[in-house]
């Protein structure tokens, strides 16, 4: 469903330029629980962006279920975003003064469906989240960390999206609260069937997922997992870059 090729992204700021990106490949199967971890500056955010339809690549192509996203115009970048993919952030980006299941039900608003299904379908995403009922109505400046981490997912989740892209969602969570979240994202993956790419720079995050992409300086080192891991790159920059 996912098809990444020779991915390249360089910044230009004046005369300053970066390559963060310098010819990334891999595909992602339907219903694959993927981590792609790497250091600080390897490249991980913007290559989230470009997955997210947030960005678009300098060179190479991206398609999504048939969609290449990496030729489509903002509109239809956008379009892409709000029906196909939800994102989950290390900060959370719910409204404050707002309720869980009205965060949630926020990105059905697009959807033009009537109130009552919106709370349908926030209540199911909720529950698919793991956050207890009783906390639905809840500010969500009145929940914990971990239970609004659960909220920023449902709200991935709402409308039902392909992908789940989350970059560093536990990034300001303590270790048990964030295995807890971890927890979520294995159990949407493996009961749910939820294709989900999470990005982190912990190993001990990535290795939640079934199969993790390392990637350094822009380019993919490693692939996979255990005895089926794959050395893509021996690390070492090309000269001139
Ligand atoms: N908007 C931008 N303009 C210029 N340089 C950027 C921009 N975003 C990221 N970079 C640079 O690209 C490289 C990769 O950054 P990023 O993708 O954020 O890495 P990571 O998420 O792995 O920390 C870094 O050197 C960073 O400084
Ligand atoms: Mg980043």
């Amino acid at each position: 469903m996912i098809e990444v090729k020779n991915i390249t992204k360089k910044y230009v700021n004046g005369d300053n330029e970066t390559q963060a990106l310098r010819g990334v490949s891999f595909t992602i199967k339907d219903g694959e629980f993927v981590a792609i971890m790497g250091p600080s500056g390897s490249g991980k955010s913007t290559l989230m962006h470009i997955l997210g339809a947030l960005d678009t690549p300098t060179s190479g192509t991206y398609h999504l279920d048939k969609h290449d996203v990496s030729k489509l115009s903002d509109d239809e970048l956008a379009d892409i975003r709000r029906n196909r993919i939800g994102f989950v952030f290390q900060s959370f980006n719910l409204l404050p003064r707002a309720t869980a299941l009205r965060n949630v039900m926020l990105p059905l608003i697009y959807a033009e469906m009537p109130e009552k299904e919106r709370m349908k379908h926030a209540k199911a995403a909720l529950e698919s989240a793991g956050l207890d009922e009783d906390r639905y109505n809840h500010m969500s400046n009145q929940l914990s960390g971990g239970q609004v981490q659960r909220v920023a997912i449902a709200r991935a989740l709402v409308n039902n999206p392909a992908l789940i892209l989350a970059d560093e969602p536990t990034g300001n969570l303590d270790s048990h609260t964030g295995d807890i979240v971890l927890g979520t994202f294995q159990r949407l993956n493996k009961e749910h069937q939820r294709t989900i790419i999470l990005i982190t720079h912990e190993r001990e995050v990535a290795e939640h997922a079934d199969r993790i992409i390392y990637i350094k300086d822009g380019l993919i080192l490693e692939d996979g997992s255990g005895h089926e891991r794959r050395i893509i790159n021996d690390g070492k920059r090309k000269s001139g870059k």
